[in-house]
């Protein structure tokens, strides 16, 4: 393997070279030299159900003797479906493999039913790897992010500002915008919330100029049994998710509306050309969605979402307390259960404000001691997070290491 990782982007999340896990156990997990770890990166919030859970393991041993592949449906589709509609509040959904490829699918979606082409996303946003989600401003322009993308992929996609209503509303004016692509909070460049009113105004902008909004509830949907769309009480046309829906088997799926999933009513009499372009063979296989029903019925319960936020809190609260106590005005993210940080007095409230802010060369050093001392932090584009195997002795483990690092870079040895 190129690099010794199974792809090649899984070297460039850290600033060492990547352990070897032997295996997982609630909230921690053990590398191949015997080392055991806290988990604080939950696998970029993809385990936030912890490793191993034996209900899941029960529900996908069971599946796997039933039969992993039919390409048909199973009666878990169904659960997961009304499961996902209860909580989520869209009554139709699609299953994918990741979020990735739901994102590249809502956005076929989007278009198909506004008959338009552009994309309308944040700076600071990471929606996937597929070529259209990977552009990022240059001097001004979008420009596609990483070798290997054409030129040209990124053509119909426009990057604002997060909280900048007034560039929505220009891109938005312009008429040729099938969707806006939106995170509740932005989870990739630390955490952006939403000013005041923001998601309201999105919503009433994208109506008002024929476009769609679809958020992507990746990160976000372990902020509680609905994410933050029930949090917030939020009212998209098209929903994303993936990650940790299926407590780690891969899953994507998007929920929609009854007028927008029209757009997907097959037509007897229409060619395959002339449907919306969806699927790929193993997409809502059995296996994930008999992990997804379990984690949904049995794992993700509401309690739990309230054991985690508390947690993510204590952390939060613990991250400013110790830097202040070192001396540095810090502040640190709150976002139910998860914390992070911004090495200047203020929160960002956009990406150009988080990337000034954050001081990734010492994030990595204090990820790396904390590594070497049995906590896993992070990757560097997110935060601690806290997950339901997490518990108050993991936290005061956390802080503890960290209160070290800031200790031991303040203190020249002689
Ligand atoms: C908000 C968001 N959307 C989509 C994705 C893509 O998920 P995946 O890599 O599982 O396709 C990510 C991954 O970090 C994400 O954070």
């Amino acid at each position: 393997m190129p690099n010794g990782v199974p792809t090649s982007w899984m070297v460039t999340l850290y600033d060492h070279p990547p352990i070897v896990v032997k295996s997982g156990n609630g909230a921690t997990f053990t590398d191949i030299d015997g080392n055991a770890y806290f988990d604080f990166n939950l696998a970029d919030t993809s385990m936030f159900t912890g490793h191993a859970v034996e209900a899941i393991v029960r529900a996908v041993v069971e599946q796997a003797r039933a039969g992993t592949q039919f390409l048909l449906p199973v009666e878990d589709s169904v659960e997961v479906s009304v499961e996902l509609a209860r909580r989520f509040g869209l009554p139709l959904w699609q299953f994918t493999l990741s979020a990735t490829q739901a994102n590249t699918e809502a956005i076929r979606v989007a278009r198909a039913f506004t008959e338009r082409s552009g994309v309308l996303m944040f700076d600071g946003k990471y929606h996937g790897h597929a070529d259209e989600l990977l552009g990022e401003l240059d001097a001004g322009r979008v420009a596609p992010e990483g070798l290997g993308v054409p030129a040209d992929a990124t053509r119909h996609v426009r990057l604002v500002q997060y909280n900048d209503l007034e560039a929505v509303q220009a891109e938005l004016s312009k008429g040729d915008v099938a969707c806006v692509l939106v995170e509740a909070a932005v989870t990739n460049c630390g955490v952006i919330q939403p000013a005041e009113g923001f998601h309201t105004a999105l919503r009433q902008l994208a109506s008002e100029n024929g476009a769609l909004l679809v958020v992507d509830e990746t990160h976000t949907l372990v902020a509680g049994p609905g994410g933050l769309t029930g949090r917030w009480g939020l009212h998209p046309d098209i929903l994303v998710m993936g990650k940790s829906i299926a407590g780690g088997i891969p899953l994507g799926a998007y929920g929609m509306t009854a007028a927008v999933a029209r757009v997907l009513d097959h037509r007897p009499s229409a060619s395959f050309g002339e449907e919306v372009a969806t699927g790929g063979t193993l997409f809502g296989n059995p296996l994930s969605l008999a992990a997804a029903r379990v984690t949904l019925a049995e794992v993700l319960t509401d309690d739990t979402y309230v054991h985690t936020a508390t947690l993510g809190r204590s952390l939060a609260d613990g991250i400013e307390a110790i830097a202040t106590e070192h001396g540095f005005g810090w502040r640190a993210h709150r976002l139910f259960n998860r914390s992070g940080y911004t090495h200047a007095p203020e929160l960002p409230s956009n990406a150009l404000e988080a990337r000034a802010t954050f001081d990734r060369e010492l994030y990595n050093l204090q990820r790396l001691y904390m590594a070497n001392r049995g906590v896993w932090d992070a990757i560097d584009s997110a935060g601690p997070a806290c997950g339901i195997q997490s518990s108050k002795t993991d936290v005061a483990r956390y802080l503890e290491v960290f209160d070290g690092f800031l200790h031991d870079v303040t203190h020249r040895r002689s």
